[in-house]
């Protein structure tokens, strides 16, 4: 099996996680776009689905599926999205499509967060994956200086603007001992709107496909 065949594999073994007559979270990526796909053969069952980018609003709209706007939901059981890494606690690093903002509100939301990932995904320690930070543009230059601080190399994005016009910055080489504790340091630095650390709220189900077979492991 590919790695795309992979990623297949886990999104549809998530349809099972879908729960009848509700509205379903519905995360970004190529992972998840297997998983729109699949939802679209559940459609007269799921009241639909709120979603965490264009891109996925636009895919889950042209396969009929209803999209909601997060104010009008009254509760969202279960959210499914992909991760760049995922480690033994299901912390996450997430962001790599520059979706984590809208990801990280609706993960907050949903009672329960069932990530869908390959093998390749799932790592001893965090921090392999370069950790995207959305940043307010005028904040661009501060908040590179005090990620460095962190011992990171920043990286802008390049030609990237995220659903809510801001910009990313990657920050490569960071050592991740205590992924709740980083989190919340780089949320506070002014002009950080959201960082790719899922750890206060991590993963409650993985779904990991491997050649064997979709291993569900639970937290
Ligand atoms: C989108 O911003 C990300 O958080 C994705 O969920 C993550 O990058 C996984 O993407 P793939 O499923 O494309 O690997």
């Amino acid at each position: 099996m590919n790695q795309d065949e992979l990623k297949r594999a886990a999104a549809l073994a998530a349809l099972a996680h879908v729960v009848r007559g509700a509205v379903v979270g519905v995360g970004t990526g190529s992972t998840v776009n297997h998983f729109i796909d699949g939802l679209a053969t559940m459609r007269g069952e799921i009241a639909g689905a709120v979603s965490s980018s264009e891109a996925s609003t636009q895919r889950l709209s042209a396969l009929g599926i209803p999209v909601f706007a997060l104010d009008e939901v009254e509760s969202i059981p279960v959210y499914v999205d992909g991760a760049d890494e995922i480690d033994g606690s299901f912390n996450m690093i997430k962001g790599g499509g520059g979706a984590l903002t809208r990801e990280k509100i609706v993960a907050a939301v949903a009672e329960r967060f069932v990530c869908i990932c390959d093998a390749s995904k799932r790592v001893e320690r965090l921090g392999h994956f370069p950790l995207p930070v959305e940043v307010v543009p005028m904040a661009r230059a501060h908040v590179a200086r005090q990620l460095a601080k962190l011992g990171g190399r920043v990286v802008e994005r390049a030609d990237f603007v995220t659903d809510n016009g801001n910009l990313i910055l990657d920050v490569h080489d960071l050592t991740i001992d205590d992924p709740v504790a980083l989190e919340s340091e780089v949320d506070h630095i002014a002009g950080v709107v959201t960082n790719g650390l899922f750890a206060r709220r991590g993963a409650d189900v993985l779904l990991l496909a491997t050649p064997q077979g979709v291993r569900s492991l639970a937290r």
